[in-house]
């Protein structure tokens, strides 16, 4: 490990799809930084491919983020810590029952025969786009509602309820102050409590993911209700967010590349390959975090038992030794491996999902709307802060 001086993270993107220009130094000194947080205490960042993997896969790191020495990188996460996240805040061997549980429900072939659906879902917007505009705000005639709409059928959420559950899980990821934090919880918490009741009391069980929850496992006991509660609440609120900040992001990053945006459009094979090298570049869920349990040597240091470690997926998708011209988007190039899923036991349960949601998303927009483009200066439009996921605030678009 190169010693340096401690740089402050997160920080704000200058370019929306590029990292902060202020991780300069921590992409010079790969693969181990050390890193300040916004309250002034020192924290390990992954930064180089391989230490990342070999990281995120040992168990001696842990995501239990009711621990008291669980670094916050934010004041407003550091107000929240009472609360359990289900999966993503929790150990094995507690995880892997959680996580054996959900995962029939997430499988490539769940995600497959969902494609149907989800392009009538694409299918419908563009046309409410189109019977409206041109011009078009993209996050909220597109980007977002997309998502929301899959992920409430998938589950079994009714899309009726969109503002109020999207409202709250904006307020969860970005506060402003932790109260909004805390109130958005026990909101959401107080309607996955009614949902749940009214499932089990309806005639008729829905098909979603949740009334098979509440149906099976609820009824044999193997998950305690606040355990239903807190996965519900995960599922909507990851299975949404992401996937629109990936849209929007993604939108834009492909009309600022014209030439790779027309080589993309004539040659639709193209498009998994252009989604995983999407997901790299843009990496939006910059700055996993971990607690060390016990010390850990690693590159020719040791990190301490109760140190913070954080992974910056946008430094390590940019590791020089694995991606040649790292910065440049290219979809011929083998982008997988990246960790913009993250990578171990906690890598993105809907990743089936979210590739198959991108791909219909993008290659329908540009195929239905060929003269989508900008209708604002690129460098006015704006995105959101870094110590959130990345993605864009609006999108103003013409055709
Ligand atoms: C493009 C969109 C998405 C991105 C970039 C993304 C990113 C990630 C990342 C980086 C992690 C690992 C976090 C960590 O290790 O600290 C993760 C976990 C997770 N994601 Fe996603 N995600 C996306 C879409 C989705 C969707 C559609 C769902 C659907 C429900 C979902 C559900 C989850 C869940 C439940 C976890 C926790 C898994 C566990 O701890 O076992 N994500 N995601």
């Amino acid at each position: 490990m190169t010693e340096t001086e401690p740089v402050a993270f997160p920080q704000d993107r200058t370019c929306p799809y590029h990292p902060p220009t202020g991780y300069a130094p921590l992409r010079a000194a790969r693969p181990l930084s050390r890193i300040t947080l916004f309250d002034g205490r020192p924290a390990w960042l992954v930064t180089g491919h391989d230490t990342a993997r070999a990281l995120l896969a040992d168990p001696r790191l842990s995501t239990d983020r009711t621990h008291a020495d669980f670094p916050a990188p934010t004041a407003r996460f550091a107000g929240v810590k009472n609360r359990k996240t289900a999966l993503l805040g929790v150990d094995d061997p507690e995880h892997r029952v959680q996580r054996r549980l959900m995962v029939p429900s997430f499988t490539l072939r769940r995600a497959a025969r969902l494609r149907p659906r989800i392009q009538r879902i694409v299918d419908e917007r563009i046309d409410a786009m189109i019977a409206q505009g041109p011009p078009a705000e993209l996050v909220g005639a597109f980007a977002l509602p997309v998502p929301s709409t899959v992920i409430c059928a998938l589950l079994g959420v009714p899309y009726a309820d969109h503002d109020f559950f999207e409202g709250q899980s904006r307020r969860l990821l970005r506060g402003p102050g932790a109260e909004d934090v805390m109130d958005a919880r026990d909101q959401l918490e107080e309607y996955f409590d009614e949902l749940i009741d009214l499932k089990r009391t309806q005639r008729e069980p829905g098909d979603g993911v949740l009334d098979e929850l509440v149906h099976q496992q609820l009824r044999d006991g193997e998950l305690t209700r606040e355990e239903l509660i807190a996965l519900s609440i995960i599922l909507l609120v990851a299975g949404h967010e992401t996937t629109a900040n990936m849209i929007s992001l993604g939108t834009y990053t492909l009309l600022q590349h014209p030439d790779r945006l027309a080589e993309l459009r004539a040659d639709p094979s193209l498009l998994p390959g252009a989604v995983e090298e999407l997901m790299r570049l843009l990496s939006i869920a910059d700055g996993l975090l971990r607690l060390a349990r016990e010390d850990i040597e690693v590159a020719g240091t040791t990190i301490r038992a109760g140190d913070g470690v954080v992974f910056s997926t946008s430094v390590v998708n940019r590791d020089e030794d694995v991606y040649a011209e790292p910065d440049t988007l290219d979809w011929h190039r083998p982008a997988r491996h990246h960790i913009a899923f993250g990578f171990g036991i906690h890598q993105c349960l809907g990743q089936n999902l979210a590739r198959a949601e991108l791909e219909i998303a993008l290659h329908t927009l540009f195929d239905r709307l060929p003269t989508l483009r900008l209708a604002a200066p690129a460098d006015e439009i704006p995105f959101k802060p870094g110590d959130t996921i990345q993605g864009m605030l609006e999108l103003p678009v013409t055709w």
